[in-house]
């Protein structure tokens, strides 16, 4: 049994996606959120500096003396994975997981990534598919325009930007004749409705964040670090800009108000 918090980051919002499915797989655990939203987005910058804020990002959290530390978002997971690897804590991105449960899901063989531009240039969802399934064919497609649009909120099912968006990014990827398409951002399992909608009910939607909590229990369950039963876990929340924007858009994503509990952090101090 381990009462310490678990420390999750994302470039913004898009991590919410993780925090929303850890509190309902893992209940009893506590959560310190870290939020770049002062240096959002992350996917179109140079692997240098998502390095960088990775580093940043991770000492952040380390104050906290989280039992573990998971990336929830695609782009540092991708670009970052050597020093996720590196840490001498538990530690998690979303390639991994998401990647097997691709693997697992698809029928066809044909697999879809939507990703950041970094995400995509890096290969890494790649590789991690194909170490699963060695003769997958993978046709990946950087969708940078999705995340400011999800930092803005325009998530709704019916918002016809947001859908043409989509469904011009979905071409490749329904061309090729994919059966499995993984959210290979974190902000897009927010999208999920509207991808799902574009892409047709028989193809499988791999949600980064919901893959990524479930293998946040395997790991705390083999590594008996969970927090005690009936504990009822809390989060913190922590952003680089002013709290105000991401805690309404918070509120409505996680479905329950974050008011009071939002803070801003001068990132710029971790080195
Ligand atoms: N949520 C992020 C990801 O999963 C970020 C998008 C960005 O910052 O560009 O890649």
């Amino acid at each position: 049994m381990d009462k310490r918090p678990i420390g999750v980051f994302d470039s913004g919002l898009g991590g919410l996606s993780t925090v929303r499915a850890i509190k309902k797989i893992l209940p009893n655990e506590d959560i310190v959120y870290f939020g770049d939203t002062g240096r959002v987005p992350y996917g179109t910058r140079s692997n240098e500096t998502i390095e960088t804020y990775t580093a940043q990002d991770i000492k952040f959290l380390q104050a906290f003396d989280c039992k573990m530390i998971v990336v929830a978002c695609g782009t540092v997971s991708t670009v970052s994975a050597h020093i996720i690897e590196r840490l001498s804590l538990p530690a998690t991105g979303i390639t991994y997981p998401s990647a097997k449960a691709a693997a697992e899901a698809t029928k066809n063989g044909v697999i879809g990534i939507m990703g950041t531009s970094a995400t995509i240039n890096s290969g890494a969802f790649d590789r991690a598919i194909h170490s699963f399934k060695s003769d997958a064919k993978i046709v990946s497609v950087a969708c940078p325009i999705l995340v400011p649009l999800v930092e803005n909120s325009w998530i709704d099912e019916d918002d016809e930007v947001t859908a043409a968006a989509v469904k011009r990014y979905l071409k490749d990827i329904l061309e090729a004749g994919s059966d499995t398409i993984i959210l290979g951002c974190t902000h897009f399992p927010l999208l999920a409705p509207i991808v799902q909608k574009a892409a047709g009910e028989g193809v499988t939607l791999i949600d980064s964040g919901l893959e990524e909590a479930k293998y946040v229990k395997s790991v705390l369950e083999e590594k008996g670090l969970q927090n005690e039963r009936g504990h009822i876990g809390e989060q913190r929340f922590f952003v680089s800009d002013k709290p105000q924007n991401f805690t309404s858009a918070a509120n409505t994503l996680l479905g329950e108000s974050i008011d009071g509990r939002c803070e801003f952090v001068d990132i710029f101090r971790y080195i």
